[in-house]
């Protein structure tokens, strides 16, 4: 069966699936979390973030029965339209333990492989961040580009997110890549939310962004709404991909490539 909806109806969708998502994580924080771990000991995982992830799934086999679904906290199916959601129920989980109020839902979907849809509900500040693929980006109804939102300065008072992975090793060599580059730029965020960091990129928040060894679902909503407020995303071969992910607006783009192939942080994994 190839049934593919309008981008415009995928796009809406995944707007109410993330706020209605952020609504259930909302409730959630509410009452006592009960923390597990996942891939290691500081990978945590909360009953929230299952909620969230089963409320999702739920909506979605109501709305679009026959779509495949990748969510982080397991939840597979394979579909039979060629539209394919990614789910991000909690990004931020370690924010979200802790009550810092920065973790969001993100939700994308792909069509035939490629990403046309994504929306980044901040659970905490009720924002919205969305795009659809060529019809632009959205902080809720305020449009997102680098005429409104970016800052015009050089890498060297540049602000830069960044993330760091779960594993012990990793985390070594991303500490020692950013220390080699932090000389090179203004200052260093690391803000917990990779959905929301692409996001802030778009928003002018941040000037750029970069990480290595996220998921597809961390960062395809983000990275749709970076790239549509008109920032360059990529990654270590020109796309963002899970080894490696960077956005920024295209002035910075390639001294903040040159910097990150010098300091070696696009080569952690
Ligand atoms: C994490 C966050 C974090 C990033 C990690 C991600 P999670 O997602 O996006 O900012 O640095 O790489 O795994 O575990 O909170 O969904």
């Amino acid at each position: 069966m190839n049934d593919h909806p309008s981008d415009e109806e995928l796009g809406g969708l995944a707007v109410t699936l993330a706020r209605g998502a952020a609504e259930v994580v909302r409730d959630g924080r509410r009452t006592a979390l009960e923390v597990t771990s996942k891939s290691t000991a500081t990978d945590l995982v909360t009953v929230v973030d299952r909620r969230s992830e089963a409320w999702l799934i739920g909506e979605l086999a109501r709305l679009r029965p026959d779509d495949g679904v990748l969510g982080e906290e397991g939840g597979a199916r394979p579909g039979r339209t060629g539209v394919r959601w990614l789910l991000d129920p909690v990004d931020g989980t370690v924010n979200f333990v802790l009550g810092i109020p920065h973790y969001a839902v993100s939700v994308a979907a792909e069509v035939d492989g490629q990403v046309r849809v994504g929306a980044v509900c901040d659970v905490a500040l009720g924002e919205t961040f969305r795009a659809v693929l060529g019809g632009g980006a959205y902080l809720d109804d305020a449009p997102l580009g680098l005429a409104q939102n970016a800052r015009d300065v050089p890498l060297a008072a540049a602000v830069v997110g960044t993330g760091f992975g779960y594993d012990r090793d990793l985390r070594r060599r991303q500490g020692a890549a950013v220390a080699a580059l932090l000389p090179d730029v203004a200052d260093v965020r690391r803000l917990g939310s990779a959905a929301l960091a692409l996001c802030y990129v778009a928003a002018g928040r941040l000037d750029g962004y970069f990480e290595a060894g996220l998921h597809e679902w961390d960062y395809a909503a983000g990275a749709l709404v970076a790239t549509e407020a008109g920032c360059v995303v990529a990654g270590r071969d020109g796309r963002p991909a899970p080894e490696f992910t960077t956005a920024t607006r295209p002035a910075l783009a390639a001294p903040l490539a040159e910097l990150l192939a010098r300091t070696g942080a696009d080569a952690v994994l």
